[in-house]
């Protein structure tokens, strides 16, 4: 068992430190925002994450998690530290690494004993040397610490699964020290843990997401390449993905990837890069894909509609992925924003993205069910694959709808199947166009 401080309760913060208190360690988490940590004391979640209400409930009455703003004192009484912290993007696309930054400068004023502080954020690579130059520039000169790299991969609505039973962890370190406490606290995960130099750890992250927005955008390039042809990608990714080199997950055509992970980290990773004097063109046209993806898909609903204006459009998903309130980046956003622009009228509705886009997006009816969106409009819109969506009475959305139109961007229904029902059916790669 280990004393455990975790800065920042963002997605990354909160979900580690709940999974970290449910392997036994003492954790306490910190965060400057005071009306989030009271929330937090009440059990009351920022987010929506499947089984993270249970699992904060349960550590928090076991004693073993605890919510704070004061970070000097917990840094005091904690063996390990973890920066969590956000890294938003600025307007050129680099990450804004001022609260990390902040954080190390505290955290170094309230060591007074060994410390081994932990990157968990996703941050550019050589992040951990500044840190340790930061730490080192305001600690008292006899404390002994270790700066280490733990980038963490889970994901947005699986979240703690991924962080119980991740692929592998990835361990960035300069001392056998660092090394032992880090395995030491995941090995009761029993996984395989690959131990690195620190920027090694810190490039596995950036590669990894890169990677994966660049299988998106090439299945969604392929795509594109299907309509043009009259081939199916469906049938194109399930051929490709099984051949084990390629794999079929993160082949799912759509209307280009979202949330605050991928959009930020890619163009994160080009201005990195660009920084070293490397043009990463590669990269580059993964992001234009994916934003092209966005405009495809919106003139698709155009063609279909013909006359856009004074049309009442039904969107079906908000978040940018399901089993998330998230709409950071969602690309519902710019498909609603770009529809408004032509004259529609946009009834909407999700399971649990509503609140958070209803303070984004005011001009929108936000309706309680899937059937009220589809009343009285002339077409339906699917944007997120939430699973209520695959089992819809569609019979009886036909019946409501004006038009029997769906413009599906996440493919979640069989095209003939939906033409046998009368349905014109408009998806992602899946006809000739
Ligand atoms: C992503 C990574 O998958 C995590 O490993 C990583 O830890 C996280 O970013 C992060 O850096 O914090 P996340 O953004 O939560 O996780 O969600 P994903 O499931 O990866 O989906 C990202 C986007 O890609 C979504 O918009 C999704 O709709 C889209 N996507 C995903 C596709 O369009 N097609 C696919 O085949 C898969």
């Amino acid at each position: 068992m280990k004393k455990i401080c975790i800065v920042g309760t963002g997605y990354v913060g909160l979900v580690t430190g709940t999974c970290l208190a449910d392997l036994g360690n003492d954790v306490v988490c910190v965060d400057n925002n005071k009306e989030k940590i009271d929330c937090l004391k009440e059990l009351k979640m920022p987010i929506y994450e499947p089984g993270l209400k249970d699992l904060v409930q349960k550590n928090v009455k076991a004693n073993r998690l605890s919510f704070t703003t004061n970070l000097k004192d917990t840094v005091e009484k904690s063996e390990v530290i973890f920066i969590a912290v956000g890294t938003p993007p600025k307007e050129n696309g680099e990450a804004d690494l001022s609260f990390v930054e902040d954080v190390a400068k505290e955290i170094a004023m309230g060591m007074k004993n060994y410390h081994l502080v932990v990157e968990k954020s996703t941050v550019p690579v050589q992040t951990g040397q500044r840190v340790k130059e930061t730490i080192q520039n305001f600690v008292d000169g006899s404390v002994e610490f270790d700066v280490a790299s733990n980038p963490e991969f889970l994901r947005e609505g699986s979240a703690i699964g991924d962080f119980m039973q991740p692929d592998r962890i990835v361990i960035g370190v300069e001392t056998e020290r660092a090394k032992n406490i880090l395995t030491e606290i995941y090995k009761p995960l029993n996984v395989p843990i690959i131990v690195t130099d620190i920027q090694s750890a810190e490039l596995i992250k950036h590669a990894s997401n890169s990677f994966l927005a660049t299988k998106i955008s090439f299945i969604n390039a392929i795509s594109v390449i299907c309509e043009l042809t009259g081939a199916d990608v469906e049938k194109v990714a399930e051929g490709m993905g099984m051949d084990k080199r390629i794999g079929r997950s993160f082949l799912n055509a759509g209307i280009g990837f979202g949330g605050f992970c991928f959009p930020k980290d890619l163009a994160a990773f080009i201005r990195i890069s660009e920084k070293l004097s490397y043009d990463f063109e590669l990269l580059k046209a993964v992001e234009k894909i994916n934003q092209e993806q966005k405009e495809l898909f919106l003139k698709k609903i155009e063609k279909a509609l013909w006359n856009i204006k004074g049309k009442t459009i039904g969107i079906l998903g908000l978040s940018f992925k399901p089993n998330t309130d998230d709409i950071r980046f969602a690309p519902s956003i710019d498909i609603i924003k770009g529809l408004q622009k032509d004259g529609a009228l946009i009834k909407a509705y999700d399971p649990y993205a509503m609140d958070k886009m209803s303070k984004v997006l005011k001009n929108v009816e936000y309706c309680k069910s899937p059937y009220e969106v589809a009343k009285d409009a002339d077409a339906l819109v699917i944007v997120t694959e939430w699973s209520e969506f695959k089992e819809l009475d569609l019979d009886k959305i036909k019946k409501l709808l004006k038009n029997p139109l769906i413009i599906d961007g996440r493919n979640i229904y069989d095209s003939e199947k939906m033409q046998k029902k009368g349905f014109k059916y408009i998806c992602i790669g899946r006809m000739k166009t």
